[in-house]
């Protein structure tokens, strides 16, 4: 084949992939749909918003589950049937408490005091107001205090935080002090079965492929089978899944048959596409340290806790980094299981029960990313 044959042959599958997909919006992680799958969780946060409104006593949430379960769709769809004031942030990408409030307020960090910016914060919201704190566990280090929350708990001003987190021992992480004046109601987002996976990639087929292009249902129950079973039902994986095989074509799509093209996707393909290009996004997110401790985990394969700790604390040495304690080492390998990179596997030792480390992804895709960034 020619180059100019195979910039033809491109060009052509290009606009056969447009006609496809009749609104490629439905596939961005950012979207809101209109009206997401239920989910009996949701029925707690409504609740205690609509106490908080009605009473002006916070009822202050923690809500917490694996990646891609749905806790920012469902907590900014209800936010948007609210009528009242929320605001919303993600802390990764206002990382302390200072840069929370500049956010808000639409002022530069620099020039202020945190009281400034805090007074400010309070005259420009001085109704009820719900505060989404979304990643609140992405707070950086050097906010070790996690002010926003002490200046929360302590408002005079009716304020409800929802803080959203992967992470279910984020809490514990906060100081005493703030923890029981807070004492957030917990919620936890249980990772969703194949059903409800299904459920939400019908609509998004519906919304977002045209009708002739549309996979088979169950073409779409493959898909969310291998997401429950492979990823802790991590919906994002299984969107983008379902964009691979809406623009490439499955045996479905009546063109494509008629065509007797034979090159289309299938469910397992797309999946494991789906996997690696996700996997790659979590790893490349990463804080060094967790980084660090993966790392470890990789190079003392399938092996128990207290060993990776020990290749932890060495690999710490070699690249002149403190290591963490051992409970926080702990928090970060809770940490790496609850955003589906490792498992950690009960398993009996004599007599005791010891954890072992499963790694959930190919080892070779996290090479590239930290030769880059440990050296
Ligand atoms: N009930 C639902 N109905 C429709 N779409 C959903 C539903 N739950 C999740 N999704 C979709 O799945 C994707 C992941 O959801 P979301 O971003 O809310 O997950 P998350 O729990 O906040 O994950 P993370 O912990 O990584 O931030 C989004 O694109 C979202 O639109
Ligand atoms: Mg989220």
């Amino acid at each position: 084949m020619t180059l100019h044959d195979y910039l033809d042959r491109q060009a052509r599958r290009l606009s056969r992939s447009r006609a496809r997909v009749c609104d490629f919006k439905v596939f961005d992680f950012n979207h809101l749909p209109a009206e997401p799958v239920m989910r009996a969780e949701a029925k707690p946060i409504v609740d205690a918003c609509v106490r908080f409104l009605h009473t002006g006593i916070a009822n202050h949430l923690f809500i917490f589950g694996g990646r891609g379960c749905g806790k920012t769709l469902m907590v900014r769809h209800i936010g948007n049937l609210l009528a009242a004031d929320v605001i919303y942030a993600n802390c990764r990408h206002h990382n302390s408490s200072f840069k929370l409030l500049a956010h808000w307020l639409g002022a530069r960090p620099r020039g202020h005091s945190m009281d400034e910016l805090w007074e400010r914060f309070c005259r420009q919201h001085d109704g009820p107001t719900i505060i989404v704190l979304d990643e609140i566990d992405l707070i950086s280090d050097k906010d070790r205090n996690r002010e926003i929350l002490y200046l929360i708990s302590r408002a005079e001003r009716p304020y409800m935080a929802i803080l959203l987190s992967n992470n279910p021992r984020f809490m514990n992480t906060v100081d005493q002090s703030i923890r029981s004046t807070l004492q957030p109601e917990l919620i936890h987002f249980v990772n969703y079965n194949a059903d409800q996976v299904l459920g939400i990639l019908k609509d998004r087929a519906e919304a977002g492929i045209a009708k002739h292009a549309r996979p088979t249902t169950a073409e779409l129950a493959r898909l969310a089978a291998l997401t429950v079973q492979h990823t802790q039902s991590d919906v994002r994986i299984a969107i983008k899944a379902l964009y691979y095989l809406a623009v490439e074509g499955t045996m479905s799509d009546d063109a494509l048959r008629d065509e007797g093209r034979v090159d289309t996707a299938t469910a397992e393909g797309v999946f494991e596409r789906a996997r690696r290009d996700l996997v790659a996004d979590v790893l490349r997110n990463l804080h060094d340290r967790d980084m660090l401790i993966l790392a470890a985990a990789i190079t003392v394969k399938d092996a128990f806790v207290k060993e990776i700790y020990r290749r932890y604390r060495q690999m710490s040495a070699g690249y002149g980094e403190e290591p963490f304690s051992y409970p926080y080492f702990l928090s970060s390998l809770y940490y790496l299981q609850s955003i589906g990179l490792i498992g950690l596997m009960s398993t009996k030792v004599g007599r005791t029960y010891t954890n072992r480390v499963q790694l959930l992804f190919d080892p070779d895709l996290a090479q590239g990313v930290w030769s880059a960034r440990l050296g």
